[in-house]
Order: C-alpha cells, then sequence, then structure tokens
C-alpha cells in the first residue's frame, strides 16, 4: 500500500536509523524519506556514496536528518567524533534506499573499499536495501543473483515496485516509496507473536503458465496476493519462509526468500526440492491443471494448423498434483492447500482435502469478483478434519494471519482446533 508522502506510521520512537544512500536517480527522494523517518521518530544518519553526491546534496540531508553527513572511510574529523565501527554498532537498522544495481553487487560480494559497504559488513543491526534501476538491469540474472545471495544471508530486499521509470521504460526497478519503505522497517520493529518460530514454512503463490508456443501460454487470473499474503504472516509469525512464485507483480515479503518459476512443472521441481526439509507447506498457487501436449518452438502460425479447417485444437495433458505429491512424501510437513471454487464449495473443498491428502484446506469462492482472485480482500472458510472455521470478509494480509494463526495452534496442538466459538462444525 502506497501511503501519502505527509503520512508516516509513528512507531520508529527512539530507534536509530542509518541510511545509505547509494548514486542513482532515486536518490532525489532522500530528503523526503529522512523526512518520514524522523516524523516516524526515528533519529537519522545518513552515509551517502561518492556517486549518491551527484544526485543528492549534504547540505540537504544534514538540514533534514539533523545531523552530519558521513560519506568517506578516511574523514580523519568525522572519524574523530563517531568511528565507523561505532556507527555500525549504534545503528539500530541500516537502511540503503536507493540500492544501486551496482551496491547490490557490491554487498553480494561483500566489499568494504567505501565507508556504507564497510559499515554493512561491521554491524550486526538488520540491514534492508530498497533496489532502484532499470527493469533490464533488476532483471539481469546477475542482478538477481545478487540479490538472492542477500536474501539467503538475511538482508531484506523491499521491493522494487513496477511501473514508470526515470528512463522512460515500464516495469520493475522503481524504488519502493519513502513512506512504504518507512511502512516496511515499522513493521519490521513490531512485537511479533512468534507462534511459528523455529519452523520452516513453504508457501506457492501465483498462477503458473503453460506454454502454447514462445509467445503464447495458457494461464489464469491469480494476482499472488493471497500467496505473498500468507508468506508474509508466516514471516511475522516468526518461521523461515521460502516462497516459489509464479509470474507476478509483487515486491517480495520483507524477510521471505522467494524462487521464480513459470510453470506447473517448474513450480513441482521447486516444491520437491524444499517439501522434505519443511516443516508447513502451503499450496495457495493456482496451479495450471492441464498444460498444452507441446509447446511448440516457433510462433503458431494461422495457416499451420493442418487440419484444413479454420480453428486451431490445442490437446491437453494433466500436470502433476504438486500438493498431493508433497501430502504423500514418506517426510511430509502439515500440508495446507487453498481451493478456489464457483459453486457447491464446501461440499467440493471437503472432498479435495481427503483426496489431496491434506491437513486443513482453505476454500474460497472465486464466483464473487470483489473477492478471490486479483481482489485485495478474500473470504474463505477453513476445513481440517473435525472442525471448520468461516473466515470473514476482510483484507487478504488479515485473512493469512487468521489462517497462519490456526495453522500454528494446529501444530502444537492437533486436538486444540482454533478459537471454539468460531468453529462452525
Ligand atoms: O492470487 P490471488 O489473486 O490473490 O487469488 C488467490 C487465489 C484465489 C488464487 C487463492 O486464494 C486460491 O484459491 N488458490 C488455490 C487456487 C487453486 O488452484 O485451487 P484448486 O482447487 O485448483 O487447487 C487446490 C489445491 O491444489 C491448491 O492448493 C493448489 O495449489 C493445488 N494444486 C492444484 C493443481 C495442481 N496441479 N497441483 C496443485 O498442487
Amino acid at each position: 500500500m502506497t501511503q501519502p508522502d505527509n503520512q508516516a506510521p509513528a512507531n520508529l520512537g527512539g530507534r536509530k536509523i542509518l541510511l545509505g544512500v547509494s548514486g542513482g536517480i532515486a536518490a532525489y527522494k532522500a530528503p523526503i524519506l529522512v523526512r518520514l523517518l524522523r516524523q516516524a521518530g526515528a533519529d537519522v544518519q545518513v552515509v551517502l556514496t561518492r556517486s549518491a553526491t551527484r544526485f543528492v546534496t549534504a547540505t540537504t540531508l544534514q538540514a533534514v536528518s539533523g545531523r552530519p553527513i558521513r560519506d568517506d572511510l578516511w574523514d580523519a574529523a568525522a572519524e574523530a567524533a563517531m568511528g565507523h565501527i561505532e556507527l555500525a554498532r549504534w545503528a539500530d537498522a541500516v537502511l540503503i534506499a536507493p540500492a544501486t544495481a551496482e551496491m547490490l553487487s557490491r554487498l553480494a560480494t561483500g566489499r568494504a573499499d567505501d565507508l556504507l559497504t564497510t559499515l554493512v559488513l561491521a554491524t550486526r543491526a538488520p540491514i534492508f536495501v530498497a533496489p532502484a534501476m532499470n527493469n533490464a538491469m533488476w532483471d539481469h540474472p546477475a542482478t538477481q543473483r545478487n540479490a538472492s545471495t542477500l536474501t539467503d544471508r538475511g538482508v531484506n530486499v523491499l521491493g522494487p515496485d513496477s511501473g514508470e521509470q526515470a528512463c522512460g521504460e515500464f516495469g520493475p526497478g522503481r524504488m519502493r516509496e519513502p513512506a512504504d519503505l518507512v511502512a516496511d522497517l515499522c513493521a519490521s520493529f513490531e512485537p511479533k507473536d512468534h507462534l511459528l518460530a523455529g519452523k520452516n514454512v513453504l508457501v506457492t503463490a501465483g498462477p503458473t503458465r503453460e506454454a502454447i508456443d514462445p509467445v503464447r501460454y495458457v494461464t489464469n487470473h491469480s494476482s499472488g496476493k493471497q500467496g505473498y499474503a500468507m508468506a508474509a504472516a508466516a514471516r511475522a509469525a516468526g518461521a523461515q519462509v521460502t516462497l516459489i512464485s509464479g509470474p507476478v507483480h509483487l515486491p517480495t515479503p520483507i524477510g521471505v526468500r522467494r524462487i521464480d518459476v513459470t510453470s506447473a512443472a517448474e513450480m513441482h521441481q521447486a516444491v520437491l526440492a524444499h517439501a522434505s526439509t519443511c516443516d508447513v507447506f502451503i499450496g495457495v498457487a493456482a496451479v495450471a491443471d492441464y498444460r498444452p501436449d507441446r509447446a511448440h518452438d516457433q510462433k503458431i502460425k494461422k495457416t499451420d494448423t493442418g487440419s484444413g479447417e479454420s480453428g486451431l485444437s490445442l490437446r491437453l495433458v494433466e500436470n502433476p498434483d504438486i500438493i498431493a505429491g508433497v501430502s504423500s512424501l514418506e517426510r511430509r510437513p502439515f500440508v495446507v492447500g487453498f481451493a478456489a471454487e464457483t459453486h457447491d464449495a464446501l461440499s467440493h473443498a471437503r472432498d479435495k482435502r481427503k483426496r489431496k491428502g491434506m491437513d486443513l484446506i482453505v476454500v474460497n469462492d472465486v464466483s464473487d469478483s470483489s473477492i478471490g482472485f486479483n481482489s485485495d480482500q478474500n473470504a474463505a472458510t477453513v476445513i481440517w478434519e473435525d472442525g471448520e472455521l468461516s473466515i470473514p470478509r476482510q483484507g487478504k494480509d488479515l485473512v493469512a494471519r487468521a489462517v497462519i494463526d490456526l495453522i500454528a495452534r494446529q501444530i502444537r496442538d492437533p486436538l486444540a482446533g482454533a478459537n471454539p466459538e468460531r468453529i462452525a462444525k
């Protein structure tokens, strides 16, 4: 959710935030970010890289932060006041915004050749980076690998967002808005109910795409919102979360490790690689049940139908059932599935839960376009062996919290079920 620039949640009271600014055009937003961090109650120390000073001045940032700017590892006067190690210890959190492709690369390789990268190595505080770059640079395998390396190391990669870019192109690579970055930091400091502490949770989200030829595919309306909300809620409950995502346009939830896939076969492979080491598997993805029997190497031309008649027939073959495969593993996690139904939702879901060997199924009625696919809201019924719980219509984040809460209670004590007042059966 993007908040207006003049609003920021006020729960960073007393937190010391070290804001690193690297040299990209989004650095022009750094003064706004500083102002919002301070509005939220934080004490902000800005550290600029050499190239950041080409985009934003130290004078402006000094004025808005109320502290002298640091930009040099070799500044004897500044080091005498607070040396770089003291600065690294001072911070409750380090936020690098914008983080350029070059900065991600330097952080991923552990460079310490200027003040900011040295601080990152020296600090024990949580580190947040907000990538900002041209969309082709963000999509480049080298940048993607650097971002995954950082995520694997526990760095929180915030965004990037998708949209119009300074270079005139459109796509992922925009820095998250300053107000959203402040909200992300606030959320990371919120006291958490660590119901899933020590648990590994594997979540699938989004649609899959089944190729017809290099330019066409079969897919569905899943946006990934519900799955990403589940991953975020599991993380907030203290779990280590891996998110296997079909093609969507959503930022990775903070602290979540994300693996991108396209087809059901790729999702299947990625899930099997992780399922036997997770404690909970949550299948939210709308996996295509069928795929074209072959993906043509070249674009099918209108005249290539071969039938001699107008029209084109696609033969579809069944995809493997990922969740049924996880349920039948020898070392099996607690298995949760979602079901998108358009009619007789409850009876279909009860049957589906048993057929696929799930511990728990969350059914949502996708015939109502204001919930389910793509909307920000959902309503669901959770069904398990000896109980059912109805979750009223609300934001997908709140639905996710309710489901995670129920999962956590079931894992702790399978007989406990949910809050008895809310059990419908
Ligand atoms: O992504 P959003 O826009 O936020 O929308 C959310 C949602 C509607 C997609 C989500 O809430 C939801 O209902 N997800 C499940 C959709 C679905 O595919 O339902 P299903 O009834 O076809 O499948 C049941 C379960 O089997 C699901 O957990 C699914 O991941 C799993 N499955 C399905 C087919 C297959 N080949 N392998 C599977 O593992």
